[in-house]
């Protein structure tokens, strides 16, 4: 298989995603009726009616939003366009937890870098309070320049994480093989943006250039298909409970890789991943993580 014919069918793929997102442009909610924004001291901004949330950052502090509700398994999109030029030393977030003592969190991290140097896509899945289990990436565009669609899918079977619908990751649900997988605990959507000089870029070696403040990341239409839980517990999978705008589809409970997508997730591990904690046989000299060898079952 020519790399031309598999670059051409992207190039299609993101053709036909260019003209989906406009349409969801069209019915796109208004961010402040899904989120709150909850620290930074006015540096998180509602813009043009709530349309568009922007995240700063200064010498003295980020800031960060979070959702309303609590979900229990869903699909979020969000569409980022994170902090041009000189970011090194920023971290811009867009992740799920759920709160209290052994966590679950599902974790979208964006590192920045100097001026023409790639951002790095950190993930990561914690279960039960257990992380650990990073992949790095990079990207196949430059996320200044536009607005890209990340999302998450977490339904029963497994995580995807995806870049403009195309899938970067995979963590399934291997719990009958005694793996942890969330699956109990309600989680929020949170979002920030904050310094990690000490360790984002080059492992800390570049520090943030603090004359280049303000630094600001821009978000907009979310949709959410998921289930709620309200405050008492009870949780519906309506799905337009779950963000304004999104028509009532519960395909994703059952959604999965079909081959194409698996073919996409071969690609885009092949050509950007940079890190999997599942091949660093350094840092798990005493065995791999049971997740990153073969299930017995297939
Ligand atoms: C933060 O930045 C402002 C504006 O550039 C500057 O006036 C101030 O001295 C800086 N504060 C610190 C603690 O570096
Ligand atoms: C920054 O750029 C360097 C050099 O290309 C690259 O190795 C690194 O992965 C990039 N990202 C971060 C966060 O350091």
């Amino acid at each position: 298989m020519s790399s031309f014919c598999s670059s051409f069918r992207v190039s299609m793929m993101l053709l036909v995603l260019l003209l989906a997102s406009s349409l969801m442009a069209a019915s796109a909610a208004n961010l402040d009726q899904d989120f709150v924004i909850t620290w930074g001291d006015g540096r998180g901004k509602m813009l043009n009616n709530g349309q568009l949330l922007m995240l700063s950052l200064d010498n003295v502090t980020g800031s960060g939003f979070e959702s309303k509700n609590q979900y229990l398994f869903g699909k979020f999109d969000m569409q980022i366009k994170l902090v041009p030029g000189n970011s090194a030393g920023t971290v811009t977030t867009f992740y799920l937890s759920s709160q209290g003592d052994n966590h679950d969190e599902i974790d979208f991290e964006f590192l920045g870098n100097l001026s023409g140097d790639p951002y790095t896509l950190h993930t990561n899945v914690f279960s039960q309070g257990k992380g650990n289990r990073e992949q790095q990436f990079h990207l196949w565009f430059d996320p200044t320049k536009d607005f890209h669609t990340y999302s998450v899918l977490w339904n029963s079977q497994q995580i995807i994480f995806m870049v403009d619908n195309i899938p970067i990751r995979e963590f399934k649900n291997r719990a009958s093989e005694g793996i942890p997988y969330p699956y109990n605990q309600p989680m929020k959507i949170y979002t920030s943006l904050w310094d990690a000089e000490q360790w984002a870029t080059r492992g800390g070696l570049i520090k943030t250039n603090w004359t280049e403040a303000p630094f600001n990341t821009y978000y907009r239409n979310f949709n959410g298909k998921a289930c709620v839980v309200s405050s008492s517990g009870v949780s519906s999978c309506d799905s337009r409970t779950a963000s304004a705008n999104a028509v009532s589809d519960n395909s994703w409970q059952t959604q999965q890789l079909d081959s194409k997508g698996q073919k996409y997730l071969r690609w885009v591990q092949k050509n950007y991943m940079i890190y999997n904690y599942c091949t660093d046989y350094k840092r798990f000299s005493n065995g791999r993580p049971r997740e990153c060898r073969r299930s017995k079952s297939h």
